[in-house]
């Protein structure tokens, strides 16, 4: 949630910040905000709600004026998208200016106590109180320089956040923290850079230290980068990374929006999370954190997988896969859920948490309690060296490269090629998968990249078409049976996400126990019916769809005769194992998704209320 972008070097720090912003406006864009300091150490400050261009559009006058400040684009927690709650924000002698991704749970208390000495606020956030309280503590305490105030005001505080702030009086210094929501610093040549991901620096320096929970860093071209502890002050040395993203990695690459390239990206990323780990000639799959791991994964008496949104439904099909061919009990959990409800897991578990940005703030305290009750955590991550990725015990990297349009695509299909490999592995090693079995599947698993570039190649154009008859409806239904009810929910997901038309997603079977009340001949169904895949029961299905007139939307097998006879539209895709049909079903999905969505005008990247990183709970 909330992007946060600082600079200092000799650049023109409102370019950097303004491309930095534009670059992290995935995480949220309902206002953006930025200050400089000049070389007279003066603020300039402008900020308001909408975009990064609406901040562009009042604020080119700071364009050349300074070289160092910072910049903000928000995803609103406390207080409604306005000029007012934008960051940053600033101190009431105006000399303190704070930007914040996070929430700090304790302020209406810090709040009351501020008022109580005379301090004022302009706006309804959170951040307005921790910058005065940082204020306060240097009022109270006239010799405490900048960094320790801020600090002190940390250690007052409950909640998450990730912070940069500056002080007039304090002219070239930048001071960060984090506690709950990442933040990286950029170690450039003569310059630094700050930011919620490495990928507004990516493109001026390759090293970079990501900021550990608890830490804070005083950052200044002079003294370099001091990190301590915020609880004692302990100095820290710090790791420096060599960054592996690349500036194409997050560029659109010529199409009109990530998603749509994202979606296209599938065959390679797919492949990519293949690589080196299956080796049909030498018939192995190699995960080094599977390997390092497998007795006790093996010996799991139950797995948890704990995820939220698409990478719950990627968790659901995990279930399906680990259960067929592992053996191995499996329940899949909304961390949300699970957090709050004191599940029963026992150092003989496994939980398996999935995340594409690996910082959802549900899964990393669900992931915390699953370790306090003493169970084995493994993580499915796809950002690398993010918060999840750093707490679990192991884990494998999905490795489909930056997804940044807010709607997942190819981190799911990604997260969908893990688990198979891990069911895969694991059923092979504990006996329950036979060499045949074994070797006839990871063949077909291998050929999953090229299928899903032929479901593009064939369904681009047809998708896009089909579209075009759904930009008013009002509600769709798509079901699934097996491994494809939950690629029915995550169809549904998708284009409610985007398009903000209401969808469900049903098993199938469930659809006479209620949602067929709903069909008429305004109602759409998309019914995923693979060959393999209880396809006689779909066929009746489908039959009883028409018999309400509902408006059919088929995806089949290439060849499909029976379904694709009564259904109004047939998208035809690839056959392959009914475990893997979810990888390639999705994808006309997600197109269909998108092109509903863009046809409707909407701002398919960046959806309305949503942003890709969930910091907070
Ligand atoms: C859907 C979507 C969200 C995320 C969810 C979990 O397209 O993007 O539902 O899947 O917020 O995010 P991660 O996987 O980053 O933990």
């Amino acid at each position: 949630m909330c992007g946060i972008v600082g600079y200092t070097g000799f650049q023109d720090a409102y370019e950097v910040v303004i491309n930095g912003l534009r670059r992290l406006e995935y995480r949220g864009y309902d206002s953006a905000g930025i200050v400089l300091e000049n070389s007279n150490s003066v603020f300039s400050v402008s900020k308001t709600k909408g975009k990064v261009d609406d901040l562009v559009a009042i604020s080119g006058n700071l364009a050349g004026t300074a070289h160092i400040g910072m910049g903000h684009t928000r995803w609103a927690t406390h207080g409604v998208p306005s000029d007012r709650n934008s960051h940053p924000h600033l101190s009431n002698n105006g000399k303190i200016a704070l930007v914040h991704n996070g929430i700090i749970e304790n302020y209406d208390t810090l709040k009351i106590m501020l008022t109580e000495k005379g301090f004022t606020f302009h706006s309804e956030t959170d951040t307005e109180v921790l910058v005065n309280l940082i204020q306060y503590i240097m009022d109270i305490n006239e010799e405490m320089d900048f960094p320790t105030a801020v600090r002190y005001a940390l250690n007052e505080v409950f909640g998450a956040y990730a912070i940069t702030v500056m002080h007039e009086d304090f002219p070239g210094v930048l001071v960060v923290a984090r506690l709950g929501s990442p933040l990286a610093i950029g170690l450039g040549n003569n310059e630094y850079f700050i930011a919620s991901d490495a990928s507004p620096f990516v493109e001026f320096t390759k090293e970079a230290v990501y900021l550990e929970e608890g830490h804070m860093a005083t950052i200044s071209l002079e003294n370099g980068v001091d990190i301590r502890n915020i609880k004692d002050n302990v100095k820290i040395t710090p790791e420096v990374q060599q960054l592996k993203l690349s500036l194409e990695q997050i560029e659109k690459g010529g199409y009109e929006h990530f998603m749509l390239k994202e979606i296209f990206e599938q065959p390679k990323s797919i492949h990519d999370t293949l690589r080196g780990r299956l080796l049909v000639e030498e018939g192995i799959i190699k995960m080094a954190g599977i390997w390092d791991n497998l007795e006790r994964l093996n010996q799991a008496q139950k797995i948890t997988i704990i995820a939220c949104g698409t990478s719950w439904h990627a968790g659901l099909i995990g279930e399906y896969l680990i259960e067929e061919f592992a053996r191995i009990p499996v329940e899949v959990e909304y961390a949300s859920e699970f957090r709050y409800r004191n599940p029963i897991i026992s150092e003989k578990d496994i939980v398996i948490a999935i995340s594409q940005s690996g910082e959802t703030a549900d899964t990393m305290a669900a992931i915390k309690m699953a370790k306090e009750k003493g169970a084995f955590v493994y993580g499915i991550c796809n950002v690398v060296d993010s918060s999840i990725s750093r707490v679990t015990d192991a884990g494998s990297y999905t490795h489909a490269g930056p997804e940044i349009g807010v709607a997942s695509t190819k981190a799911f299909t990604a997260q969908l090629t893990v688990l198979s490999l891990i069911a895969l592995k694991l059923g092979k090693h504990n006996g329950h998968l036979s060499n045949q079995e074994f070797m006839r599947l990871i063949t077909e698993l291998d050929t999953i990249p090229q299928k899903v570039q032929e479901v593009l190649d064939t369904t681009h154009e047809i998708t896009k078409e089909i579209a075009k008859n759904f930009v008013d409806a009002q509600n769709f239904l798509y079901l699934g049976r097996g491994y494809n009810f939950p690629a029915a929910l995550e169809g549904a997901l998708k284009l409610k996400e985007i398009s903000y038309i209401h969808a469900e997603g049903y098993p199938a079977a469930e659809m006479k126990h209620g949602p067929i009340a709903l069909i008429d001949e305004n109602m759409p169904i998309v019914i995923i019916a693979p060959k393999k895949g209880h396809y006689d029961k779909i066929v009746s299905n489908v039959q009883e769809i028409k018999a309400r007139k509902g408006k059919v939307i088929a995806v089949v097998n290439k060849g499909d005769t029976q379904v694709a006879s009564v259904a109004d539209y047939v998208i035809e895709f690839p056959e392959t194992s009914e475990c893997f049909s979810p990888i390639i079903a999705s994808v006309p999905l997600q197109l269909l998704a998108y092109y509903i969505a863009v046809y409707r005008g909407a701002n398919v990247d960046q959806p309305r209320n949503l942003a890709k990183s969930v910091t907070v709970e």
